[in-house]
């Protein structure tokens, strides 16, 4: 198809030039004798006008045909100031129509009100949104970035399998039946783990992949079935050596898509400190409203449920909200509903006003205790202080989840504000209620800190591990560790979860051959790429970076999938349906 130029190119500079344009009808206007076209392509849109002379041809043109049009640059008597092409249009000496267009189910515009399920049946019209589009190409930039940084900095890309053995991330696993060998299954990658490791083994000592990865999970605004990882696995580096390496890719990252001089080092904190101060394991520290622990105000307290918490060696902790004691019961109530969801037992809600505080809890509390109150908090007219007192572990996540919330209701979360940071030291293992043993915090080739190695035998709980976070804006953009390579340890470890020999030569006995062979210390981590493209395009969900995303329910409207199959197919597959 001939095509002078892209429509979103033209300029004042291409005036008295005859130009050939291709694209999408965006607009059409009537103005008595003249007819106005918008012509859309990806680079943008540019004003099409027709004479009188095509009066009766251009009727039969509806918004979203696709048209060729071959005129004259002019310069427009009222320029657009909104459009980058908005001083020049085209006097059309010659057009047709390449291909009609039903009527789209939605519009096609920056600004849609169509329902989500919609846009997701209709994606392919969807993504002809020029706001869609932008942010797919911001992807592929962010991509592009990437991948210079790690090609220049002699990291190898190598794929690993898609139809493989179950990783242990801790999802649930997609898996796939064996036609070949009935009653065997594959299991799609939640993440390629092992496989870095193994190449690390195999003495790569730099290796990267933009990976697809798969996990049966409840799915949220920054998680998909489907997702991509751009993941890192080096030889012989430190943990401070990952995190400045990485840090110099995320500098490079802002500086190629946002144009942004971002500094490194980024702000580091151990998950004690990110819990103590924020809340939150993936701490937003655009703004403040920061944790403070009180439990040494109230040792000689009357208030019953402060006391019980001090005897249960729990924690005390509060956060202030300036100007926020215009809240009313039904707004209390509500912050108290979001503390009780995310484990507190209750929520104590103190407002302050000429050097006294009000609220429920204040008639439990001293003088004294409000003095010190005043003192520690600094509080000011119209502050609200909200406090929680818990477990250590449920104080910290009631009063981040109510820090978020509020910061959000406030507009403090500034979607053009970036900040990242490092959270390290995580725990070595989490306590599975549901399983009744530890679990692995990250995964089990974590290695431990060589203080806690003897904690592991003694407070296996309070063992902290070599396993570092990187944050964007409250979201976990990517983790990672330092592996174990000891096999002694390794073995420890895997006792420590409560897994027996068996167990682990059914699971990942490969892999713990391959380690008797010469492992190099090593370690890596894994970036939630979509996540990465959502935070930079400003989305707020990751379903807007993805092209074909599934919904909330891990459909796809579009193609209905997941859907039931031929009974043949399954048949071959040797797999039967129970109906329950
Ligand atoms: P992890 O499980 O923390 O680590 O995953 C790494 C990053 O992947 C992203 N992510 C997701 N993004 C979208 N949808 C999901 N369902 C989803 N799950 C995870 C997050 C997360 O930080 N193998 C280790 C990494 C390592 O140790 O090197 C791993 O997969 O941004």
């Amino acid at each position: 198809m001939e095509r002078t130029h892209s429509n979103g190119t033209l300029r004042l500079e291409h005036v008295g030039q005859h130009v050939e344009l291709v694209g999408w009808v965006a607009k059409k206007r009537n103005f008595g004798q003249l007819v106005f076209i918008d012509l859309r392509d990806r680079t943008g849109i540019c004003q099409l006008v027709f004479n009188e002379s095509f009066s009766e041809k251009v009727k039969e043109v509806r918004n979203e045909y696709v048209i060729h049009a071959s005129g004259v640059v002019q310069q427009r008597q009222n320029a657009n100031p909104d459009l980058a092409t908005g001083e020049v249009e085209i006097a059309v000496e010659d057009f047709y129509i390449v291909n009609e267009a039903k009527t789209t189910p939605l519009i096609i515009a920056d600004e849609t009100d169509a329902l989500e399920d919609t846009r997701l049946q209709y994606r392919y019209l969807d993504l002809r949104r020029p706001v869609m589009q932008e942010k797919l190409i911001m992807r592929a930039k962010i991509g592009r970035s990437m991948r210079e940084y790690l090609d220049n900095h002699g990291f190898i890309e190598i794929e690993t399998p898609m139809l493989g053995k179950s990783t242990p991330e801790g999802a649930r696993d997609y898996l796939v039946p064996s036609r070949v060998h009935p009653g065997s299954f594959y299991a799609l990658p939640q993440s390629p783990q092992l496989y870095k490791q193994l190449l690390m083994i195999s003495g790569f000592e730099r290796y990267y992949q933009f990976a697809r990865c798969f996990r049966d999970e409840d799915l949220r605004a920054d998680r998909q079935t489907d997702f991509t990882q751009v993941d890192i696995e080096t030889s012989f580096l430190t943990q401070d050596e990952i995190i400045e390496f990485t840090e110099e890719m995320l500098v490079k990252l802002m500086k190629d898509v946002k144009g942004l001089d971002v500094k490194a080092p980024f702000l580091r904190l151990t998950y004690d400190e990110a819990m103590n101060r924020y809340g939150s394991d993936k701490p937003d520290n655009r703004f403040g409203m920061e944790l403070h622990e009180l439990t040494g105000l109230f040792t000689n307290t009357e208030f019953q449920v402060f006391k019980n918490c001090i005897a249960d060696n729990g924690s005390i902790k509060g956060i202030v909200v300036p100007d926020f004691a215009h809240i009313t019961r039904k707004e209390i109530d509500k912050w108290t509903n979001l503390a009780k969801k995310n484990g507190a037992k209750g929520l104590v809600t103190l407002k302050a006003k000429d050097n006294e505080l009000t609220g429920a809890a204040r008639k439990f509390l001293t003088d004294a205790e409000v003095a010190s109150l005043y003192e520690a908090l600094s509080l000011k007219d119209n502050d609200v202080l909200f406090i929680v007192s818990d477990t250590w572990n449920k104080t910290c996540n009631a009063l981040g989840a109510l820090r978020n919330g509020v910061a959000s209701q406030l507009g403090l979360k500034k979607k053009n504000e970036f900040s990242y940071l490092w959270v390290t030291d995580f725990p070595m293992f989490d306590w599975s209620e549901e399983e009744q043993r530890y679990v692995a915090c990250h995964h089990p080739f974590t290695q431990p800190r060589d203080e806690d190695i003897p904690l592991l035998d003694t407070d296996q709980g309070k063992v902290k591990a070599k396993a570092y976070d990187i944050i964007l804006n409250g979201f976990e953009l990517g983790g990672g560790s330092l592996r174990i390579y000891d096999n002694k340890l390794q073995t420890k470890i895997f006792e420590k979860l409560g897994l027996s020999d068996e167990d682990i030569q059914n699971k990942f006995g490969f892999f713990v051959d391959a380690f008797q062979y010469g492992t190099p210390p090593h370690g890596g981590l894994a970036f939630g790429f979509d996540r990465i493209a959502m935070i930079l395009s400003e989305s707020d969900s990751i379903r807007d970076v993805i092209a074909f995303p599934k919904n909330a329910n891990a459909k796809c409207p579009m193609s209905k999938a997941p859907t039931p199959v031929d009974p043949k197919q399954l048949e071959e597959l040797h797999i039967a349906i129970v109906e329950e």
